[in-house]
């Protein structure tokens, strides 16, 4: 695996591969590498050439000081972990590489309405640092793919209108969430969760399952209401249980609306924000 610090070397060395006719796979990542992000590198590779994984935690779309300074660091475990399961390349910038002080990195696109809801709601500026730093990686990495989870589903949302308002041609695939045997959605924030709350946090999967169950008896309203209250704990602190329509990911009021419905929850667990969502139903 090639391990590249600076943009000028991992630019030569793609660029060699892309004069060979290479397809170049990219999935991004904030590093604490765990099953969900190798399932981007293993379908990245099963799909092109060359997979390119990047770890930059990103400062800008950090919106809580101590969230960016708690983020778990775990580099020399995420080259091994990437080493054997065959990336191509890594990509480990430093701040200056990705935000140098002569280089405009700001960006001006109009997320609208997608992300004026649930995270774009409750972490102001994380989507425009997310965006900044995704059309930046992308910008240096040129790939063909662009591998993306499910978990993150909203950001996926805005990821594509970015890609669309930049009319390219990089094609967005979204990878399904990994989880835990109980079915806590991975996330490098698991570390950090209280032991004594990590048996509990299965209920937000749990939660989103019986959603599931219960469309064809109850309205969205009715279930998220009831999702709040059963999330609504001690040591759980719900932030938002949305259903949402898939595309516009604004509220539905009834599920004949749309034929791509979605639930999307946020719960403080402890100290720890997670975050999960789950296709109730999806287009064909
Ligand atoms: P990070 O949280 O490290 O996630 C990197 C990628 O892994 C995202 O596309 C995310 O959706 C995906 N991912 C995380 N957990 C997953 C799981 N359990 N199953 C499947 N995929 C999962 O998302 C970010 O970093 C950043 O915002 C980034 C896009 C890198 C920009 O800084």
């Amino acid at each position: 695996m090639y391990l590249f610090k600076k943009v000028s070397d991992l630019q030569h060395h793609l660029h060699q591969l892309r004069a060979g006719g290479r397809k170049i796979g990219f999935a991004p990542t904030m590093g604490a590498l765990h099953q969900g992000h190798l399932s981007l590198i293993r379908r990245a590779a099963a799909e092109n050439d060359c997979t390119v994984c990047s770890i930059f935690v990103n400062p800008t779309q950090f919106n809580d000081a101590a969230d960016l300074e708690k983020y778990p660091r775990t580099a020399a475990n995420d080259i091994h972990l990437l080493t054997s399961k065959g990336n191509n390349v890594l990509f480990m910038p430093p701040v200056e590489e990705v935000y140098p002080p002569d280089l405009d990195t700001k960006i001006s696109f109009s997320f609208g309405p997608l992300a004026a809801v649930m995270e774009g709601a409750h972490r102001p500026g994380h989507f425009e640092g997310m965006a900044q730093v995704v059309k930046r990686l992308l910008d240096i990495v040129q790939p063909d793919g662009l591998y993306m989870g499910q978990k993150d589903f909203q950001q996926l949302a805005i990821v594509r209108s970015m890609l669309k308002q930049l009319g390219s041609g990089i094609d967005l695939v979204m990878c399904p969430i990994i989880r835990e045997e109980d079915g806590l959605a991975m996330s490098s924030r698991n570390v950090r969760l209280d032991p004594a709350l990590r048996p509990q946090a299965a209920l937000l999967s749990q939660t989103l399952q019986k959603t599931k169950a219960l469309q064809d008896q109850q309205s969205p309203a009715e279930i998220s209401a009831a999702a709040l209250n059963t999330l609504t704990r001690p040591g759980f602190r719900p932030e938002y249980f949305e259903i949402v329509d898939g595309r516009s990911l604004q509220r539905l009021h009834r599920f004949e609306e749309t034929d791509f419905a979605v639930a999307c929850t946020a719960v403080w667990v402890g100290e720890v924000r997670l975050i999960d969502n789950l296709i109730l139903k999806g287009p064909g």
